[in-house]
């Protein structure tokens, strides 16, 4: 702006000082032909270039009036559009300051900024010293849940240890309660057994004094039986009906020999003449043997053909047969005219009538039948019966039942459906019938 105000002025200056030298040389100008005339020719040809160039500076000159006019013009346009270029400066400058203003503004905010940057730096620090002390506490805390996670588990198993305490003290107590109760019952029992004690003193006192009483009446009956020398011995168990046991017989024939009477299984006065009560005696014997008899009056005996033959033959017995099978059940046989033949005619069996419950007439297949033992072949098989099955016995072909069989399947009776009963238990009975008995004894 100032810049061209100076050039303006200059220009102004310049112009000035030109149309003063101008002016100077119109003055001249009318007296150009007297001036050559004057000078001569050759002065006035130099002068003339010169004269021509004035004259075209003044038509310019004239023409720069104009010019200056309109200079004049632009310059007032010039001057307004500086007063306005002023006042754009001034609002620059106002607008300056302004922006000075939001730049100080703006350098507070960073300021404001770094400051709150700073705060932030700090809190994060200390962010991470907490979360450091965190990090350290975060095992710590686990620790704790585990701890209370025991506590939990410790104090519920002591609730149920409580419960069960508890029940030990109440089921405590009903055993107190029991023992109570068998003290007390064991305070009666003694008094019970002391008062039986006393009770088996006077038992044994009364025993000594029966005992003494009892040898005083053998020493009668000893006396007595020396006064009747010719007591007969019996050949039957009748007479010892109240005293059942092994008892002295004498039998034609056979004379005197021991037979067990019994008078527990149905009555006195029945000879138990074969017996099975699971003894380990065998019955797989020879003829002889079978003969004579065998075993012990205390379990398993045969009390042999020969005794039995005589027996049978004095008087009409009947025969009683006493059966247990392996479940214990009890069942019986029974025929009311047994004897067995002489020796010559190989012991041969006779029967009667049969009567029993649940069992059949087993014995029939053997009625006339020849006994048979190993060595003594009467049966009606090919092969030696006795020999097959171990036992002597009345066979057939070979049998339905076989009393003298050994402990196992072979020992059985024909049972109500045809089946075999097995057996662990026998026993055979003679007795006189009671008609025939009334006559002998
Ligand atoms: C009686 O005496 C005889 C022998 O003289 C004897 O065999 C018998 O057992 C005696 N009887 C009693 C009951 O003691
Ligand atoms: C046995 O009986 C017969 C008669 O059958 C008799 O002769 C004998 O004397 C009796 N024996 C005894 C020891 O009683
Ligand atoms: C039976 O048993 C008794 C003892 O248990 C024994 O002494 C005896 O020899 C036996 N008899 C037989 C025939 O096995
Ligand atoms: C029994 O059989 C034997 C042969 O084992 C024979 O010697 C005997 O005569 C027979 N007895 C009778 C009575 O048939």
């Amino acid at each position: 702006m100032c810049k061209i105000e100076i050039k303006t002025v200059l220009f102004l200056i310049i112009l000035q000082i030109f149309l003063v030298a101008t002016a100077a040389f119109e003055e001249t100008h009318e007296s150009d032909g007297q001036i050559a005339e004057k000078c001569c020719s050759q002065t006035y040809e130099t002068l003339k270039p010169m004269l021509d160039y004035f004259r075209q500076v003044r038509n310019e000159l004239e023409q720069s009036e104009i010019k200056k006019n309109k200079l004049n013009e632009l310059n007032s346009d010039l001057m307004e559009k500086y007063h306005e270029i002023v006042r754009i400066h001034e609002k620059f400058m106002k607008e300056a300051a302004l922006l000075n203003e939001y730049k100080n503004k703006v350098i507070k905010g960073e300021n404001d900024l770094q400051s709150c940057q700073n705060k932030v730096d700090k809190l994060e620090s200390v962010f991470n010293l907490q979360k450091n002390i965190i990090d350290k506490l975060t095992p710590i805390s686990k620790l704790y849940a585990k701890c209370k996670q025991e506590v939990a588990d410790k104090t519920s198993t002591l609730e149920s240890s409580e419960v069960q305490l508890k029940q030990l003290k109440s089921s405590l107590y009903k055993k107190d309660e029991n023992i109570r109760r068998l003290n007390a019952n064991i305070k009666m029992i003694t008094e019970e057994q002391q008062q039986l004690k006393l009770q088996l003193d006077e038992s044994q006192n009364m025993l000594i004094k029966t005992d003494k009483d009892n040898q005083i009446c053998r020493a009668e009956i000893d006396t007595l039986n020396k006064t009747l020398p010719n007591t007969k011995i019996p050949s039957s168990c009748s007479p010892f009906g109240d005293y059942p046991g092994v008892h002295q017989l004498n039998v034609s024939g056979v004379g005197l020999f021991d037979v067990l009477c019994d008078s527990q299984l149905i009555g006195p006065g029945w000879i138990v003449i074969q017996q099975r009560v699971g003894g380990n005696e065998s019955f797989n014997r020879d003829w002889a043997t079978y003969r004579k008899g065998f075993g012990s009056f205390d379990s398993d005996f045969f009390l042999g053909l020969e005794k039995i033959h005589r027996i049978t033959s004095l008087r009409r017995h009947e025969l009683y047969i006493h059966l247990v099978d392996v479940y214990r059940t009890v069942y019986f046989a029974r025929y009311d005219d047994f004897k067995i033949s002489d020796e010559d005619n190989g012991y041969a069996l006779s029967l009667g009538t049969f009567s029993g419950a649940f069992v059949l007439d087993g014995m029939r297949f053997s009625e006339n039948i020849k006994f048979t033992t190993f060595d003594r072949d009467n049966d009606s098989a090919s092969d030696n019966c006795a020999d097959q099955y171990e036992s002597g016995w009345w066979y057939t072909n070979c049998y339905y039942c076989n009393l003298n069989a050994p402990y196992g399947p072979n020992l059985h009776w024909l049972g109500s459906t045809m089946s075999d009963m097995k057996l662990k238990e026998v026993k055979m009975l003679i007795r006189p019938e009671r008609s025939d008995e009334e006559v002998s004894n």
